[in-house]
C-alpha cells in the first residue's frame, strides 16, 4: 500500500541483500520510521517489543530471523537455536510456527553453504505468498460488500473491525482490511468504524492510520462503543483478523473480539473472520488449547500519545501501584462465527468447511 504516494511492504530486505528493513510500528502514527534488523537478536526483539506486529508479519519477520542466524552460523544446531529463540516471541500466533516449521523445510535438507541462500529465498517466498493470499482474500471479501450495497442500494455500508488486521499485520492488502480497500477500489461507498482496541491501540494507531492513507472513510470509537452502534442498526457487518483459528474454526483474535461477535449474535449482524491458510491450527480441535498471551500490566496502567509540542509521553492512568491483568487475545468460538473469508474462498465456521476448502487437510491426507 501507500505512503505518502510511495508504496510501501511492512517488510522488505535492504539494499545489502542480508539486512531485513521493517516499519517501526511502535512510532506510529506520529512518526513514520523504518528500521533495520541485522541479526537474529534484532528480528526477536522487533517481534517481542512488537516493532512488527499481526499474525501474518510476525511469521514473515521470524522466518527472515531464521536467514540472519544462518548467515552467521549455518550449523543444524543454530537453525534448531534460531526456531527456538524466535518461537519464544510471541505465543498466541500459529503464523510464527508455521514459518519456521517452514524454514526448518526449507533448509535443513541443504548442505550447509546452501543453507543461507536457500533461507532468504524461503523467507522472500513466505512474504510474496502472503501478498497474494491477501490480494485473493480482498476479492473474496469484496462480494460480501457487494452484496451488502446492493442489499442496501448503494447506500454506505459500515464495517465495524477490531485491532489491526491491515497491511500493517501482514506484509501487504491485509486480512479483514483487503475486502475492505477493495471495495472502496471499486467505488463503493464503505466507512469503517474503528475499534481503539486498548490497550496498545493498534485500531487508534494503525488501523486509523492505514485507513487515512488509502482515503478510506473511518471513524474511530471506543471499544466499549460497538455494541450501541450495532442495536442503532448503524453497523451491517464486521470484519476481524485471527491469530489463530482451529481446525474446528474457534478464533483467537485481540482482546474483546469476543464480546463484538456476542454483540453481533445478538443483532444478528453478520461476523466474518478474514485469514490465510497459515492462520489455521490443524493440530487443535478447541479454542480453550490456544494459548493466550500475558502482557505487561504497564500496558494497561499507562498511555503513550502525541503531546500538543509534537513530543511522545507516556502517561500514568491509574493511581501508582495499581495491579492490571493484560490478556491479549481471547477465543471467539466457532458459533458466533458467521463464516471465514480465506484466499480459497468464503466457507461457514465449521470443520467440514474448512477441510472443503482445504482438501490435504482431511484426516488421512495429510498433516
Ligand atoms: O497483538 P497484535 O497487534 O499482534 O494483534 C494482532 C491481531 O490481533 C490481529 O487481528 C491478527 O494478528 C490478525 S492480523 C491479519
Amino acid at each position: 500500500m501507500k505512503i505518502g504516494g510511495k508504496p510501501y511492504r511492512s517488510i522488505w530486505l535492504g539494499e545489502d541483500g542480508k539486512s531485513v528493513e521493517i516499519i517501526d510500528q511502535t512510532k506510529l502514527p506520529h512518526v513514520f520510521e523504518t528500521a533495520t534488523l541485522r541479526t537474529l537478536d534484532d528480528a526477536a526483539r522487533a517481534i517481542a517489543t512488537m516493532q512488527v506486529r499481526g499474525a501474518p508479519l510476525i511469521g514473515a519477520t521470524a522466518a527472515y530471523g531464521v536467514a540472519l542466524a544462518l548467515g552467521v552460523e549455518a550449523t543444524d544446531d543454530a537453525l534448531d537455536r534460531a526456531c527456538d529463540t524466535l518461537a519464544a516471541t510471541r505465543p498466541t500466533a500459529i503464523n510464527l510456527r508455521w514459518a519456521l516449521d517452514e524454514m526448518q523445510k526449507s533448509v535443513r535438507n541443504q548442505p550447509r553453504d546452501k543453507r543461507v541462500a536457500a533461507a532468504y529465498a524461503r523467507a522472500a517466498q513466505i512474504c510474496d505468498e502472503d501478498v497474494e493470499n491477501n490480494r485473493k482474500i480482498g476479492e473474496h471479501g469484496l462480494g460480501i460488500i457487494q452484496a451488502h450495497a446492493e442489499k442496501k442500494g448503494g447506500t454506505t455500508v459500515n464495517i465495524l473491525t477490531h485491532c489491526n488486521a491491515g497491511w500493517l499485520a501482514c506484509v501487504d492488502w491485509g486480512t479483514a482490511l483487503a475486502p475492505i480497500y477493495r471495495a472502496h477500489d471499486e467505488g463503493i461507498d464503505v466507512q469503517v468504524w474503528v475499534d481503539e482496541t486498548r490497550p496498545r491501540n493498534q485500531g487508534a494507531s494503525l488501523t486509523a492510520f492505514e485507513l487515512g492513507a488509502h482515503g478510506v472513510p473511518h471513524t474511530l470509537i471506543a471499544d466499549n462503543a460497538g455494541g450501541h452502534l450495532m442495536q442503532k442498526r448503524l453497523v451491517d457487518l464486521c470484519i476481524v483478523g485471527t491469530d489463530r483459528t482451529t481446525a474446528t474454526g474457534d478464533v483467537a483474535n485481540k482482546i474483546g473480539t469476543y464480546l463484538k461477535a456476542l454483540a453481533a449474535r445478538d443483532n444478528q449482524i453478520p461476523f466474518f473472520v478474514a485469514l490465510p491458510y497459515a492462520t489455521i491450527d490443524w493440530s487443535l480441535g478447541d479454542g480453550s488449547a490456544i494459548p493466550i498471551e500475558e502482557r505487561d500490566a504497564e500496558e494497561v496502567t499507562r498511555m503513550t500519545g502525541r503531546l500538543p509540542d509534537g513530543s511522545i509521553a507516556t502517561v500514568e492512568i491509574a493511581p501508582p501501584g495499581t495491579s492490571a491483568a493484560n490478556y491479549g487475545f481471547d477465543v471467539t468460538p466457532a458459533r458466533l462465527v458467521t463464516g471465514f473469508i480465506t484466499e480459497r474462498g468464503v466457507a461457514p465456521a465449521t470443520r467440514d468447511a474448512l477441510v472443503t476448502l482445504y482438501p490435504e487437510h482431511r484426516k488421512g491426507q495429510g498433516p
